[in-house]
């Protein structure tokens, strides 16, 4: 949106930040999911490059997670390829052992290799017993690939669901066209979840989606929420995105598109500062009010207590949509 600030907005950018407050825990902020009876938390904790893998890192990686158990996060996201299994085992080993208790929602996705119905099966059971679960909440498809129909994979998803060692299908970074594939090939069921690229400054894939997700009843679960760290502040005093960042995020860490995104993001921080809120609260309840939930990646327990800090301070919705121009480049 363009346009004049209100008056309200001109008096919160004059106003002192606000100091953030003491971390509380996560609201238990949910929506039903389509299938079962399991609720999906708004809120999630991500772990794609958690901890990175090495053996020194696992304690700290551990530590993540129970810090999100801690802080009331209970939606954690894994796959078969994070750390070639070991985000899996590293999530069900604090699992085992904290509180989190039944009502964690716990999503892993089955490989783009391994979408044949031969091999649907042997993934969900390698997964599960590094998960030390029985049954996962919610089974994704991490990927189409296209020499794979789609209904094939579908058919072999519904007969572990069937089973009960699924608890609900989804899949993630599906087209349109392949969505409607997907949810026309489930005879017993609906696809409950898709999960895609999804943040501010990243719209494109997500927005072509929306609308038939929200129509069929499917949650949207925003993955890469923070742009990588971006609108937590990070790369906008001069310090340039490392290689593998600018290669996980060609599109907005490219040279072409990197000065005006960041100079969007300042306006975004002097946006939040002015609202006495993180920015990360901005990027994150702005997808809230889009109708998707947020998925984070954190490598260490600090960063869980400010994501779950940021979440607990919903900005105003002018407030929002003040960000929502500045993204769209319509506003300085
Ligand atoms: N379905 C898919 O194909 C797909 C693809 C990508 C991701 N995902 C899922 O979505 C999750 C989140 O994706 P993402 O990791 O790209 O998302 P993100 O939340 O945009 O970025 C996470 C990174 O931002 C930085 N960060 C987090 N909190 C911070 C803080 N408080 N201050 C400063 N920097 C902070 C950290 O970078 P450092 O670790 O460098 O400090 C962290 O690893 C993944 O873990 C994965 O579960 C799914």
């Amino acid at each position: 949106m363009s346009g004049k600030p209100s008056p309200r907005a001109r008096h919160r950018a004059r106003a002192p930040a606000r100091r953030p407050g003491p971390v509380a825990p996560a609201p238990e902020e949910s929506v039903p999911l389509p299938v079962g009876s399991k609720r999906h938390p708004l809120l999630g904790l991500g772990l794609w490059a958690l901890g990175r893998w090495s053996a020194e890192d696992e304690a700290r990686t551990k530590a993540t997670i129970a810090r999100a158990v801690e802080r009331g996060v209970r939606w954690f996201d894994t796959a078969e390829v994070y750390g070639a299994g070991r985000s899996e085992r590293l999530l069900g080993d604090v699992l085992r052992r904290a509180t989190a208790g039944p009502e964690a929602l716990v999503v892993t996705k089955l490989s783009w290799e391994h979408l044949r119905p031969s091999q649907v099966r042997a993934s969900l059971v390698r997964s599960l017993e590094r998960l030390g679960r029985s049954a996962v909440d919610v089974y994704l498809v991490h990927a189409p690939d296209r020499r794979v129909p789609i209904p094939e994979t579908m058919a072999a998803l519904e007969e572990l669901l069937r089973e009960g060692r699924i608890g609900a299908i989804g899949v993630s970074n599906f087209s349109l066209e392949q969505l409607e594939e997907g949810a026309a090939a489930l005879h017993g069921t609906q696809l409950a979840v898709h999960q895609v690229r999804y943040n501010l400054f990243d719209r494109e894939e997500a927005e072509a989606v929306l609308p038939y997700c929200r129509e069929q009843g499917i949650v949207v679960e925003a993955y890469t929420p923070l742009a990588r760290g971006l609108l937590h502040g990070r790369y906008l005093d001069g310090r340039r995105p490392p290689p593998e960042v600018r290669q996980y995020a060609q599109d907005l860490f490219g040279e072409s598109r990197l000065p005006g995104i960041v100079a969007r993001a300042r306006a975004l921080r002097e946006l939040a500062a002015g609202a006495g809120v993180p920015l990360a609260s901005i990027a994150l309840h702005w997808l809230r009010r889009q109708g998707a939930a947020p998925v984070f990646g954190a490598s260490r327990p600090e960063q869980v207590d400010q994501n779950v800090a940021a979440w607990a301070q919903r900005p105003p919705d002018d407030v929002l949509e003040q960000a929502d121009a500045i993204a769209r480049g319509e506003r300085a």
